[in-house]
């Protein structure tokens, strides 16, 4: 738990699809949410001990007492979507942590071409939505492996109703296609001067950015639920709390959680395998080895921040701002 952490109670539950729960959050004391753009995602502190990054189905504009996360019952659960499912009830009291967006929208005049995969379609709802209050250009490209599994189908028909004729929405339901995935690459190539988003299952992400390869970087956006590259455990090298002082070594084996944990220095974190941001830490001094799915080339490149529950070190010091 951190000192931003938001007191809420469960407001609402609410069936969108086969194995999808929407949950609807409102602070205890009628305080608004942070604002936080189309995107972003909170944690949600089940118990001390399970935390999970959900996204939010809509962008909150600041005066808004409640928000809104959608959770597929992960049939390989390690207990979050479980917990959820089946433990979670109208009016438990439970904390959030604030807002935290690493999936944003462009600012151009530029059109928006989304693509969901299932529980994907999370982050982009609160996208469309955006874009349609906004006036702004907009294709998405929603896949589900049938329709009954599709969450939010009547929100989103009603967002391309409401935006006069500049939104539109393409389904794909792969019994409906007779197994055949939606085809991604062709998606890509019909659309020149495009922003792509892309939020769904590894395979889909994989093909995305397949697709994405001859695309300039800056106009191809992704969020990620996995891990992109194994964790850093090759250890041998030593971090510097700048705060304390305090001298920690990382041995081989261990990430540089592991050791902070083990020695009870406070850094939030959730997912621990670098796709959240909850850990990013403030590098002062040192070259992170990152292993994240969230900063770009260009921040990895800058290296002022890192997330500790993933990246190692490629020098033999890293001072943090811990
Ligand atoms: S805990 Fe999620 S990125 Fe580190």
């Amino acid at each position: 738990m951190s000192d931003g952490d938001i007191p809420v109670r469960v407001k609402q539950m609410r069936h969108e699809a086969d194995t999808v729960l929407s949950v609807e959050f409102e602070t205890l004391d009628g305080s608004p949410m942070p604002a936080v753009a189309p995107g972003a995602h909170v944690d949600v502190i089940l118990t001390p001990d399970l935390r999970r990054s959900y996204s939010l189905t809509r962008a909150l504009p600041g005066d808004d007492t409640t928000c809104t996360v959608a959770i597929h019952r992960d049939p390989a659960s390690k207990g979050g979507s479980s917990h959820v499912h089946e433990k979670l009830r109208v009016g438990d009291r439970i904390r959030l942590s604030r807002p935290k967006n690493n999936f944003p929208l462009h600012d151009g005049p530029e059109k928006s071409v989304l693509i969901a995969g299932g529980i994907g379609i999370t982050p982009i709802l609160a996208m469309i939505r955006s874009l349609t209050e906004a006036g702004r250009d907009w294709h998405l490209h929603y896949a589900a492996r049938k329709r009954s599994a599709a969450a939010f189908l009547a929100e989103i028909e009603d967002c391309a109703d409401r935006s006069g004729g500049k939104g539109a929405v393409t389904t794909h339901f792969d019994d409906e296609a007779g197994g055949a995935l939606i085809d991604i690459a062709g998606i890509l190539a019909a659309e020149s001067e495009a922003h792509f988003y892309c939020c769904g299952p590894e395979p889909m992400l994989a093909a995305y950015e397949a697709a994405a390869r001859d695309v300039p970087k800056d106009r191809v956006h992704v969020e990620y639920f996995s891990a992109t590259e194994e964790a850093a455990r090759e250890g041998g090298f030593d971090v510097v709390l700048n705060r304390s002082g305090k001298t920690l070594h990382v041995e081989p084996g261990k990430t540089i959680l592991d050791v902070l944990i083990a020695n009870k220095v406070m850094v939030p974190f959730s997912c621990t395998e670098g796709t959240c941001g909850t850990c990013e830490t403030v590098v002062i001094e040192g070259r992170p080895d990152h292993r994240d799915a969230i900063l770009s080339d260009e921040e990895r490149q800058k290296s002022e921040t890192m997330m500790v529950c993933c990246s190692g070190s490629k020098s033999a010091k890293l001072v943090l701002d811990l």
